[in-house]
């Protein structure tokens, strides 16, 4: 790309940008400090400016939350620690990877493995001294963790699992690709985590991303119809697999998704992908490029509340989008081609697909993947990692599918299954099987409310009143997120609760179950008598009175419980709407 089409580093002086541009632009391609603060023994924590700069390679700075206030009545600093994210595009591993995270969650992090919405695994725990060896950890079974967090593209998803179809396939190899051709060429990374010198004579460059890298992160996801597994339309840019006659024709593409927002804040907000048209499976890492491109160039560096590429599009209009990505194409995207989806959830138990091959997707409640009671699931899964031979996929609903098992071994995996106390699937409600959660509580910084360590137990409640109303197997999308930021995707969730204070929710209601609509906001700041009481009485009529395969949130619009959010900026306009 030529020099001057770069906008990113020469609109406007550096000095008008948000901080972080700054920060950006005067870190020598991502290294700041970071050294300085590793090697500094005295305290479990890295230099402030830095904790942005290690985003990018894919570590978050934490602390304890559970144990702030302890500590500071012990006169003692936070307990510091890093949560540390892996690059897997396609959310694909092999066994023997399997077992290297399992022990390097159980040597230098938490004990435990935390399976992500976008398809990847996460460390939580991990201590300062510890962190170069756990990164070298992930980087010696040939994955990484560059580009993970940060203001660049982060991991390219695709529909889960490989192995079910040509066309799973060919989404995976994609992912592939595109997550390889956009990643950030610094050196920092290998030089401070793996220790390698830098080549004499040579400097950093960027090509693609400039010194000040992308506005804000940039998310891809490709789907392959009639499964929206990845929620495409809650990415920045998404390639839908066309098929014809079972052949991979090419790809719709959608941008300008994406699903944070602050509360009260009517300029922010979730908003649904547009559809921009069709590109040919050969162009479409070309498409990926320049379209991060375009939102390198357009997106706002003064405000971050503003610079995600969805206010872009909402504030340029998709007919700019097409024009700008024909120019730097050198060709325009042809006119969609069109696709139906059916579900957002995964195939849950055993399922075949590909050649002759079975699968088995394991529910693991909010991806949290630890030993309990009667349920060792994380030891469970080191034992068929040890016995498998074909893949371990994640899927973006926070499962794992055991994929590529033949007939033969099928036994094998259940035997292990049952020793462990998995594999109970169809005894889990609809609900619990469909419900994701962010983390939030204790490690994010970010959370108001609970989330993954409570919506197990007001499921259990929930899970009450389904019953009441013969609703026990319907496959009812919940998420709930302990902030608005909305990591779990909350908005297109059929029943979304997003942490406001401690204990409070606002639940949002209404969002399609294939995930192209978003929800309506239906009672503010509820706490938990607050949202069952409004639940029982809605799951009793949409027992009664749903038609025929239809689905919860579509009903409450039948019904007129909500308005149908037909544009996205209309998300925070049109108030509370519940009793
Ligand atoms: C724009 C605002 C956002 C901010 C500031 C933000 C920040 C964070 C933070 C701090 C964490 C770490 C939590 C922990 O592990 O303790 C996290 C986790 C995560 N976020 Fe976000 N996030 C945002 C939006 C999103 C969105 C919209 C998505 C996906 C559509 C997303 C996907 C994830 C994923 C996959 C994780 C890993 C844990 C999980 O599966 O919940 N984030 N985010
Ligand atoms: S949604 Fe908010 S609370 Fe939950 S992980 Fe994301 S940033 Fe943290």
């Amino acid at each position: 790309m030529s020099e001057p089409e770069r906008r990113n580093d020469l609109s406007c002086p550096i000095e008008q940008l948000h901080a972080n541009e700054r920060l950006k632009y005067h870190s020598d391609f991502l290294r700041g400090t970071i050294e300085v603060g590793l090697a500094d023994p005295v305290t479990g924590a890295i230099l402030e400016a830095d904790t942005q700069l290690t985003k990018f390679f894919g570590i978050y700075q934490q602390d304890d939350r559970d144990l702030r206030d302890d500590r500071r009545l012990a006169k003692l600093e936070p307990r510091y620690q890093f949560m540390v994210r892996v690059r897997m595009p396609g959310g694909v591993c092999r066994p023997e990877q399997w077992l290297a995270f399992d022990a390097l969650a159980r040597d230098t992090a938490d004990g435990s493995l935390r399976l992500t919405t976008r398809q990847t695994f996460q460390f939580h725990g991990v201590r300062k001294r510890e962190l170069k060896k756990h990164v070298q950890g992930i980087v010696a079974c040939g994955l990484d963790t560059l580009g993970a967090c940060g203001d660049v593209n982060r991991n390219v998803i695709s529909t889960a699992n490989p192995l079910r179809s040509a066309a799973h396939a060919a989404a995976g190899e994609l992912a592939h690709r595109i997550g390889a051709h956009l990643l950030p060429k610094t050196g920092a990374y290998r030089q401070i985590f793996l220790g390698e010198q830098p080549a004499a004579g040579v400097t950093d460059q960027e090509p693609l991303y400039g010194r000040t890298y992308l506005p804000r992160k940039f998310k891809i996801a490709i789907a392959v119809p009639p499964h929206n597994d990845v929620d495409i339309y809650a990415h920045d840019l998404g390639f839908i697999a066309i098929l014809e006659d079972g052949r991979l024709i090419g790809y719709d593409v959608t941008v300008g998704g994406g699903m944070g927002m602050t509360h009260n804040a009517p300029a922010t907000f979730p908003r649904v992908a547009d559809l921009a048209g069709f590109c040919l499976p050969q162009d479409a890492v070309a498409v990926a490029e320049h379209t991060l491109g375009i939102q390198r160039d357009f997106g706002d560096r003064k405000d971050r509340a503003h610079a995600r590429f969805k206010y872009t599009i909402e504030d340029r209009g998709i007919g700019w989008f097409r024009e700008e990505l024909a120019r730097r194409l050198g060709k325009a995207l042809a006119p969609a081609h069109g696709f139906r989806f059916e579900s957002s959830g995964d195939p849950i138990g055993w399922h075949s697909g590909g050649q002759d091959l079975w699968h088995y997707t394991l529910v693991v409640e909010n991806g949290r993947i630890k030993d309990q009671p009667g349920r060792s699931l994380m030891s469970g899964l080191r034992e068929i990692a040890r016995a498998h031979k074909g893949l371990f996929a994640l899927t973006t609903n926070q499962n794992v599918i055991i994929a590529g098992v033949s007939i033969d071994e099928r036994p094998t995996i259940d035997a292990l299954l049952r020793a462990h106390g998995l594999g109970d699937e169809s005894r889990l409600s609809g609900v619990r099987r469909a419900s994701l959660a962010c983390v939030a509580l204790p490690t994010c910084a970010l959370a108001m409310a609970e989330s993954e360590r409570y919506l197990p137990v007001l499921i259990d409640k929930i899970d009450a009143l389904l019953a009441d109303a013969n609703l026990a197997t319907a496959p009812i999308n919940l998420r709930m997120s302990g902030c608005p930021n909305g990591c779990s995707r909350p908005y297109l969730a059929e029943i979304a609760l997003v942490g406001k204070a401690p204990g409070r929710y606002n639940l949002y209601l209404g969002a399609s179950a294939i995930g192209d609509r978003l929800g309506a906001l239906y009672l503010e700041n509820a706490g938990e008598r607050d949202i069952l009481d409004a639940l029982g009485p809605l799951f009793a009529a949409y027992g009664a009175k749903r038609l025929a395969q239809e689905s919860f949130g579509d009903y409450v619009i039948r019904a007129g419980i909500v308005p149908a959010m037909m544009r996205s900026s209309d998300f925070q306009r049109i108030g509370k709407t519940g009793p």
